[in-house]
């Protein structure tokens, strides 16, 4: 038996640190090391007890010696110019066969770049997104992974084992090559940023509008928790919204600054989604709100100038989850549209249903619906459209009245809510076989003599203005 590492972990930070752990507890040996050296012993010390052995080494060649070849290295490191530094110094100490996978939230863009530089070294390049934080890191993430055959049917043991299990399945796959793992991820959190804006609409509807306490609406989503929206993200919000701030004795949620940052994932979703030609309005939705949050003495100023007048809201709470059910179909039904555009563009053989199923357990938007999801997809969606599947129709069908009442509500009282409403023009839009674009054409021919598409004749037509 070699005492060679199975695998090497590049990066103690917080999500580094929890997956070696995670594949320690698994019975892997794992070689780790950091830029910060000092880190590494009392690191080590964590591991103590693991069932698999975690070797620290000081120096990158003592790191690299110390893994079984062909190697397989997970770099967590920040995904930009340190993954660029760290290739262009790793590379000359690996040999032909070996991996380097990066597990952050990288742009697919610079995977897809990566990927095939290191393949004419005749080395592999694999981009891994993960999700679910640090307690996902170190007790069951979803891994969303790219790369080539070769390098995932060595990775595959070690990450089927440290992923999360739905019902024994593991939440890890590899879904295609180059950018398509992180891609995957990106779009991830597109519907994350969505789902996250759309329980806050409610939330702030249900607190300003109709006058409910946080806690009463932290109970009221726990409730839900229970039923059709369970998810990880409405059990989170349920149980904080119902925390008290031990300094003021207020609602923990009313002494946070209402001004949220963001790495770039959702923004790159809505991006690369235009990119291709498509639109996913809740995600952006979700997109503009963050930005606009981070505007809050514009707000303020706002508020000043114009008036914060907000009118009384009757809402009913099965309105609202309703509401939500219906927006959150949608917001997944966009975020799936996005990845059926990318398949296209990049020619990823990407399996709908299986990422839907990679994503039911250890990932941010674990939710109830994905199991509903993945087996729509599995009986096949008509126009490869998720809205358009049977069991969604039915839920749409029961679900979009009360988006509607709630839409009206809010709109009619004052109150925005960017991705619910995002939501439903999706669906109106997409459900009326006549849209707006005759008078769009119209329009461009009239002053850009651009040509038109007939109803009633093939070819390219222009109006009786140039004739
Ligand atoms: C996850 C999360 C995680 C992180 C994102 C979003 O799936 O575990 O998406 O990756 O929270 O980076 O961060 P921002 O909200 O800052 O964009």
């Amino acid at each position: 038996m070699s005492n060679l590492a199975q695998i090497g972990v590049y990066g103690l930070g917080t999500m580094g640190s929890a997956l070696a752990l995670n594949m320690a507890d698994n019975g892997f040996d794992v070689a780790v090391t950091n830029r910060e050296t000092d880190w590494i012993d009392d690191f080590i010390k964590e591991g103590d007890g693991l069932s698999g052995t975690l070797t620290g080494h000081k120096t990158l060649e003592d790191f690299i010696a110390g893994i079984q070849a062909p190697r397989t290295i997970l770099f967590m490191i920040p995904s930009g110019a340190p993954m660029d530094a760290m290739i262009e110094t790793v590379m000359p100490l690996l040999s032909k066969g070996d991996t380097i996978i990066d597990g952050g939230n990288a742009d697919f863009h610079l995977t897809r770049r990566r990927s095939a530089l290191l393949a004419e070294k005749d080395l592999h390049f694999v981009g891994m997104g993960v999700s679910g934080g640090e307690n996902g890191a170190r007790h069951g993430p979803s891994m969303m992974v790219g790369g080539t055959a070769d390098s995932w049917s060595r990775l595959k043991p070690i990450a089927s084992a440290i992923a999360a299990k739905f019902e024994g399945d593991p939440c890890v796959d590899h879904l295609g090559p180059d950018g398509a793992g992180h891609f995957v991820k990106t779009v991830h959190n597109g519907i994350e940023y969505a789902d996250m804006e759309m329980i806050a609409e409610a939330y702030k509807l249900l607190r300003y509008g109709a006058g409910w306490s946080a806690a009463d609406i932290g109970k009221l989503m726990t409730e839900w928790d229970a039923g059709a929206l369970k998810s990880y993200l409405v059990e989170i919000t349920g149980k904080t919204l119902q925390e008290t701030d031990p300094k003021t004795g207020k609602p923990v949620v009313d002494i946070i600054l209402d001004r949220a940052g963001q790495k770039g994932t959702g923004r790159w979703t809505v991006i690369e989604a235009i990119k291709m030609g498509q639109s996913a309005s809740a995600i952006e939705g979700a997109v503009a709100a963050r930005a606009w949050s981070a505007e809050k003495a514009t707000r303020v100023a706002g508020a000043k100038i114009i008036g914060d007048d907000r009118e009384q809201l009757d809402l009913s709470a099965t309105d609202l989850h309703d509401a939500l059910m219906a927006a959150r179909i949608l917001g997944y039904a966009q975020g799936f549209r996005i990845l059926t555009a990318a398949a296209a563009e990049f020619d990823w053989p990407l399996d709908y249903a299986r990422i839907a199923e990679i994503w039911r357990a250890g990932c941010i938007i674990r939710s109830a619906l994905l199991d509903d999801i993945s087996d729509a997809f599995r009986q096949g969606t008509p126009e490869g459209q998720l809205y358009l599947a049977p069991s969604m129709v039915e839920k749409l069908n029961d679900t979009i009245p009360a988006l509607r009442r709630v839409c009206i509500a809010a709109i009619g009282g004052g109150y925005s809510v960017p991705a619910l409403f995002g939501a439903l023009a999706f669906y109106d839009t997409m459900r009326q076989s006549r849209g707006t674009a005759d008078v769009i054409q119209m329009q461009r021919d009239y002053f850009g003599h651009h040509g038109f598409e007939r109803v009633d004749a093939e070819g390219a037509h222009h109006g009786p203005w140039w004739d």
